[in-house]
């Protein structure tokens, strides 16, 4: 028994995968269909050019900018991982918007799909906050200014505005801990929301297939 044949005994993951693959999808499936793939695509980009940075950046108020600069002008082709990352992030947000709106002209959001919208929706908002939170780490002007006034927009929301702008930025003002908050939530809390919903995104795909008709 080769090596793969013992892993598939135990896990048993390839056979339910090559059935997927077998099944017809259908009539009217074209190209709008691949616009969910290349997000994801997007996706993987984002997290393995964001897994490599992560090798040199360092999240702290006195080196992040720094270690940015060293990625960006010294390392060996750092300048391409990080604008790697920069672009695939945009890259992702143009793909899901004309993902979404495939699903909204083929109205593929109805029941039985209504909770596959939801878990796309959520996955949406949770990228866009790893938008919003990759955006302070370069620790520059830009980025400080941008994070003072994208925090304070929360200040508006009724009742709990101030402490929700607190809580974002760890202190009244924008600092080393908003800079460390900000960094956990790019690299491991969203990143850990993305995937579960995903996979739960893909889950479904996979068990309800393809929207067939209009
Ligand atoms: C990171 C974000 C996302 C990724 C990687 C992703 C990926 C995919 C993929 C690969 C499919 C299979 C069919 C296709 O590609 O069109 C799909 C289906 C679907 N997606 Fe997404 N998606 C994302 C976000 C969204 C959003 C924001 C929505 C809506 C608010 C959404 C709603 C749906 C629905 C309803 C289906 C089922 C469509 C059908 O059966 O025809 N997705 N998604």
């Amino acid at each position: 028994m080769d090596l793969l044949q013992w892993l598939e005994r135990t896990f048993g993951v390839i056979q339910p995968h090559r059935d997927f693959l077998k099944r017809p999808l259908p009539p009217r499936v074209g190209y709008a269909y691949c616009l969910g793939g290349v997000a994801l695509c997007a996706a993987l980009l984002s997290a393995l050019t964001g897994m490599l940075l992560s090798l040199y950046y360092v999240p702290s108020a006195r080196e992040a900018y720094q270690s940015v600069v060293l990625i960006h002008q010294e390392l060996r082709l750092g300048w391409l991982v990080r604008s790697t990352h920069k672009w695939s992030g945009n890259v992702l947000i143009v793909f899901i918007l004309l993902h979404t709106i495939r699903v909204v002209v083929s109205r593929a959001y109805r029941p039985p799909r209504e909770l596959n919208w939801v878990a796309g929706a959520l996955s949406f908002l949770v990228v866009l906050a790893m938008g919003f939170t990759g955006y302070l780490l370069p620790w520059d002007q830009r980025a400080y200014w941008a994070t003072v006034v994208g925090t304070s927009m929360a200040s508006t929301v009724p009742v709990v505005g101030e402490s929700l702008v607190y809580l974002l930025r760890g202190g009244d003002e924008v600092g080393g801990v908003t800079l460390i908050r900000f960094y956990s939530l790019h690299v491991l809390w969203l990143p850990l929301m993305l995937l579960l919903l995903l996979w739960a995104h893909f889950h479904m795909v996979k068990r309800l297939g393809i929207a067939a008709e209009l």
